[in-house]
């Protein structure tokens, strides 16, 4: 990967245009996980000590293009970030009608670029303006590079200098690391409820893997495919024959996606209903499989011991509620415990090694959740593949 970095530009005095992704959850106008705010302070702090004049891009949620709405500004972000920073970052609506300039060493947000008209569809007269706001463009945004918009595309072939924030670039090089770069046995955890919303992940990694721990509803597809019966539990049974070709694929690539032993199943996807542990032939007609059993997460923590790397997408069972949370609580400690270089990435997935307090024990934790997974699909991100076209 050859792209411009950051680090290596002198910044002093110029104005720094960086794009992140503060796509940030809201709840009741407060800022409610601030992992990624957290994650884009070292690249402002770093602009900001060489004295640049930094302006602040990204979006937040999915609002109509050209209405502004209240619940998508940024402006609890511009409060967060005003905290943290600890002095006031003024949130600017109007950065495309007038020069906005931060003096050396300061920092304004400019409200969400999802508001401007021509964002999504990668304008270049949008991406002009853009560029206009800046001598350097830093794209930080890594959750959002697989999104060729306005803000992550057009302005990088625009602006005068277009280079990589450091969190984009310890991101990419994590990614490398666990993927073409990857130390064997190289085991995959891809958890969450639906095969359909993972297939071109798992498909890419059945080949690739050493093993691939399937969990969550997405391994009742295999369950099924294996000829077990799964009750009432979520399934795509359209998809049962995939999870049988993605086992063949596995094998002939000399891995394997191992089975659960035994489950932990509910009446309900519901807090009142009691988590019976059973044996994978054991599941009943109007039973719901809602996680992996104790004698496979044994199993899968084996597995992961003898990892050396370790990638982890998705919790293995419905962890949201603590009594169908065990699984994922064991196999997150299973590799939080792991020698292995171990990278997560995605929101629910970084949700549950925060419930588990695992934090520590993962190599790398990743930003990105579409972004993470294109990656993995061996996917080029647009927004990478516009600093690289920069750099030539
Ligand atoms: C994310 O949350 O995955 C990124 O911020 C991208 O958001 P989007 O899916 O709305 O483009």
């Amino acid at each position: 990967m050859k792209v411009l970095k950051m680090s290596d530009l002198p910044l002093a005095g110029k104005r720094v245009l960086i794009r992140e992704d503060l796509n940030v959850p809201i709840k009741d106008g407060m800022v409610a996980g601030e992992a990624r705010i957290l994650a884009s302070l070292p690249g402002i702090r770093a602009a900001m000590d060489a004295e640049a004049r930094v302006l602040l891009m990204s979006h937040l949620g999915r609002p109509k293009e050209g209405v502004f709405s209240a619940e998508d500004s940024l402006a609890p972000v511009a409060a967060r970030l005003s905290e943290l920073l600890g002095f006031h970052v003024p949130l600017v609506g109007d950065y495309l009608e007038r020069e906005v300039k931060a003096e050396p060493g300061r920092v304004v947000l400019c409200e969400n670029v999802r508001f401007n008209k021509g964002e999504g569809k990668d304008s270049e007269e949008l991406g002009k303006k853009y560029a206009a706001l800046c001598d350097i463009f830093v794209m930080d945004a890594f959750g959002t590079a697989h999104r060729a918009q306005a803000s992550t595309s057009a302005v990088a072939r625009f602006a005068p200098i277009a280079c990589a924030g450091p969190l984009l670039y310890s991101e990419l090089e994590a990614l490398n690391r666990s993927m073409s770069g990857a130390v064997h046995p190289l085991v995959a955890v891809i958890g969450g409820s639906k095969v359909s919303t993972k297939l071109t992940i798992l498909d890419s990694l059945s080949a690739k893997v050493d093993r691939l721990i399937v969990g969550g509803g997405i391994a009742n597809n295999f369950i099924k495919a294996a000829g077990f019966a799964i009750g009432k539990s979520l399934c795509e049974d359209d998809l049962v024959d995939e999870a049988k070709r993605l086992m063949e694929a596995s094998k002939n690539a000399g891995g394997e996606i191992p089975l659960p032993l035994d489950v932990v199943v509910g009446r309900e996807f519901s807090p009142d209903s009691p988590a019976v542990v059973k044996k994978i032939h054991e599941v009943a007609p109007d039973d719901m499989i809602l996680d992996i059993g104790p004698e496979t997460s044994a199993l899968y923590a084996r597995i992961l011991a003898e990892a050396k790397t370790i990638i982890w997408n998705g919790p293995v069972g419905a962890f949201e509620i603590d009594q169908f949370g065990k699984g994922t609580k064991a196999l997150c400690e299973a590799i939080a415990a792991s020698p292995a270089f171990s990278l997560a990435g995605g929101g629910d997935t970084l949700t549950a090694i925060e419930k588990y307090g695992q934090e520590n024990g993962i190599s790398y934790m990743s930003t990105g959740g579409g972004a993470f997974l294109e990656f993995l699909e061996g996917r080029t991100l647009p927004a990478v593949a516009v600093l690289e076209e920069r750099a030539r």
